[in-house]
């Protein structure tokens, strides 16, 4: 384990123990933040922990978890790792790609958790956790920290155990909160926005390439606004019907539902305003989304799995399934965190080259009817970067070329 967290263990023994933990230690050396220690030692400490307070090891590592929870925000705010907007569903979702992952890049020692979230419901998260430590009582003690320190309350509860027996933990929180919709004070920060200078940024997908650009509120009414826009923007929205949105005068990005579009004064009518989880426009990797969807065969753990390629970046690649399939998956080998399959790439128009990739799964996104998987490539023929790129790009010239004409056609460049 870490030596922040074994650190952390030892001030929060001391904090609750005083003086009898702090005879029990001895002479032995001060722990480096920035090593990795056996794990016996995290063993051992807790063990002479629960000794000395005579509580129960999955006690003491729930108890930890809340005392650790606020040190950990605290320490991924100071490393730059954590963004002000986020929220208690937000920071959860990140954990593995934009927490665990980016400190184990400066610091390799790290073996930080697998943990997968899959969102049921803009109120519920399912966590999946793997890790060789089995530490799934500190996970529960880190979410009920993190609930207390973000003051949203949660349920929780556990399907799987790998203390039971499991291969995997998976736990399900629910918070009222995260669905809930935006609470009347927003309407009084788009007032206030409307006032000071209308500005707003707005951002949609239009065939995978995104499409940001100002815009201006006009007027604010009831639980939505309206505004004025960019004609590219029009175009996406028609295809979209719903925006992400953002200004540095709202406390987290917003996601509404166009509920009239007026292409002879380039405005639209925006309501059901949410608060907007996921990174709005924080992708590094422009995406595009090929013309026909092509067949992956997918190689996940002992399985072989058929999916469609929906989306292609340099970063990744999204792949949808049958949801039945899904359900065997699950089951039967935990979402697996490692994929390898041969990636369509688009060569000629109607050909597809081939190209033989290795993936870490990012994330799985249930829909009604299929499931998503989110796809990190983490290794792949060396052409595949010239060759994605080219594509991307060229993919991306062509769609913007299309937005262009289609903004003519509905005569939005002459308003
Ligand atoms: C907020 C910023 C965070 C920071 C700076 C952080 C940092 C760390 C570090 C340094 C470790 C030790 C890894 C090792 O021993 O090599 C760790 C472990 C762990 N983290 Fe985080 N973490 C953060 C957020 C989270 C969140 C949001 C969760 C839960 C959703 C989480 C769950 C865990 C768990 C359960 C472990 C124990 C290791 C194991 O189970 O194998 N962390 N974290």
């Amino acid at each position: 384990m870490y030596g922040l967290v074994l650190q952390k263990f030892e001030a929060f023994a001391e904090s609750a123990l005083g003086e009898s933990w702090r005879q029990g230690r001895g002479e032995e050396p001060e722990i480096d933040l920035n090593k990795q220690y056996p794990d016996q030692v995290m063993h051992d400490l807790l063990s002479r922990y629960v000794a000395l307070s005579g509580t129960t090891q999955k006690e003491a590592l729930h108890v930890f978890g809340g005392y650790l929870a606020p040190q950990l925000v605290e320490t991924g705010t100071f490393l730059g790792l954590m963004r002000e907007e986020w929220g208690l569903f937000d920071l959860i979702t990140h954990a593995n790609e934009r927490i665990h992952s980016v400190l184990k890049t400066s610091e390799p020692e790290m073996q930080p958790p697998e943990i997968r979230i899959l969102r049921v419901s803009g109120g519920e998260l399912r966590i999946y956790y793997d890790s060789a430590r089995k530490l799934c009582p500190l996970l529960i003690g880190i979410l009920n920290g993190l609930s207390n320190y973000f003051g949203e309350s949660i349920t929780l509860s556990e399907e799987h155990c790998m203390l039971e027996g499991d291969d995997f933990c998976a736990i399900t929180i629910r918070s009222e909160r995260a669905g809930q919709h935006v609470p009347g004070s927003l309407q009084d920060r788009l007032d206030f926005i409307q006032r000071v200078d209308g500005s707003l940024v707005l951002f949609n997908m239009y065939q995978g390439v995104p499409i940001s650009f100002p815009a201006k509120v006009l007027e604010t009414a009831g639980e939505g606004f309206t505004c004025t826009l960019h004609p590219f923007q029009v175009v996406a929205l028609q295809h979209e019907n719903s925006s992400h949105i953002s200004s540095p005068l709202l406390p987290f990005s917003l996601y509404a539902r166009v509920e009239s579009l007026d292409l002879s004064r380039r405005t639209a009518i925006f309501s059901d305003l949410k608060r907007s989880h996921g990174a709005v426009g924080q992708r590094r990797f422009v995406r595009i989304i090929p013309d026909k969807a092509p067949k992956v065969t997918m190689r996940v753990g002992t399985h072989t799995i058929e999916g469609t390629l929906q989306e292609l970046s340099l970063g990744g690649v999204q792949v949808g399934l049958d949801a039945s399939i899904f359900a065997d998956i699950e089951s039967q080998v935990h979402l697996p965190m490692r994929a390898q399959f041969l990636l369509p790439v688009p060569h000629t128009k109607d050909t597809f080259q081939q190209l033989g990739v290795t993936c870490r799964m990012l994330r799985v996104i249930q829909e009604e009817d299929r499931v998503v998987l989110i796809l990190v490539v983490t290794s792949m023929h060396s052409s595949f970067n010239a060759i994605v790129q080219h594509y991307v790009t060229q993919k991306q010239m062509d769609i913007l070329n299309v937005l262009k004409e289609e903004a003519h056609g509905l005569g939005l460049m002459e308003v």
